[in-house]
């Protein structure tokens, strides 16, 4: 793992774009994992800036998203579809039919998981995986269970995640129970992975991923066994490391 410590979130965005954005030059038909939640969103806005100086063009990439409430349609402002069209996809050349996000309204759940598992998999799986943490360890939505979910599927949400997203909407009782999400396995197909944490309340989370034991416990502990993990926090996120 390579984890390099900046001094702040906004420090923390502009790395993680140079990352990402290396990717995309080096590779313009990139496949890319994106990750919603609050964190990479200085990233992404890094990402449009450049676009729209001419410095980047995302014309040949194709994403794939980690995951998506259920019963959330892409036009619900919380939904994960919605969140990338407003934080990158509208703001870049990315071509619509090149960006994958799970259904959340999907009549069949197990149907949809299966069909964007094949997605996935077809693309080649990611050149480059970004992803968030959850405070408990969670990775997309694999939260804390006795075992590491391999495909793309079904989860309920652990209480801790529903109070941490019930910022984002009216009250705790209107975030979604469940989700669609990546497996374990789909993430660490990825050809490399680049995590972005932030925040005091990320730090336990990144010191049992990067120093803790390998347990489906705090799922993003996997990564260890990951070749190629770059971890990007600011001081706060990263303070619980020896
Ligand atoms: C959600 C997402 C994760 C994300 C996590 C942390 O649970 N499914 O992909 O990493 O939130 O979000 P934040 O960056 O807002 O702390």
């Amino acid at each position: 793992m390579r984890i390099y410590c900046e001094k702040d979130y906004n420090a923390m965005s502009r790395r993680a774009a140079a990352v990402i954005a290396a990717q995309v030059v080096s590779k313009p038909e990139c496949v890319l994992g994106l990750a919603t939640g609050s964190t990479p969103i200085g990233a992404y806005q890094q990402l449009v800036e450049w676009y729209k100086q001419g410095d980047l063009s995302f014309a040949g990439v194709r994403s794939v998203n980690l995951d998506e409430y259920v019963g959330l349609a892409p036009t619900h402002d919380q939904s994960y579809r919605w969140f990338m069209q407003h934080n990158l996809f509208d703001h870049v050349d990315i071509k619509p039919e090149n960006t994958n996000v799970p259904s959340g309204l999907a009549a069949d759940a197990a149907a949809e998981c299966a069909r964007y598992e094949d997605v996935v998999k077809a693309l080649g799986y990611a050149d480059l995986q970004l992803l968030g943490l959850g405070r408990n360890g969670h990775i997309g939505f694999n939260e804390p269970c006795d075992n590491f979910p391999v495909a793309t599927h079904l989860v309920d949400l652990t209480q801790s995640t529903i109070e941490a997203n019930a910022r984002f909407f009216a009250s705790a009782d209107d975030v979604p129970k469940q989700a669609l999400t990546m497996g374990i396995g789909t993430i660490m197909h990825a050809r490399s992975i680049l995590v972005v944490a932030s925040g005091a309340d990320k730090a336990d989370a990144v010191r049992k991923t990067v120093q803790g034991p390998v347990t489906p416990d705090v799922p993003a502990s996997i990564l260890q066994l990951h070749p190629n993990v770059t971890i990007i926090g600011d001081e706060a996120a990263l303070s619980g490391l020896r």
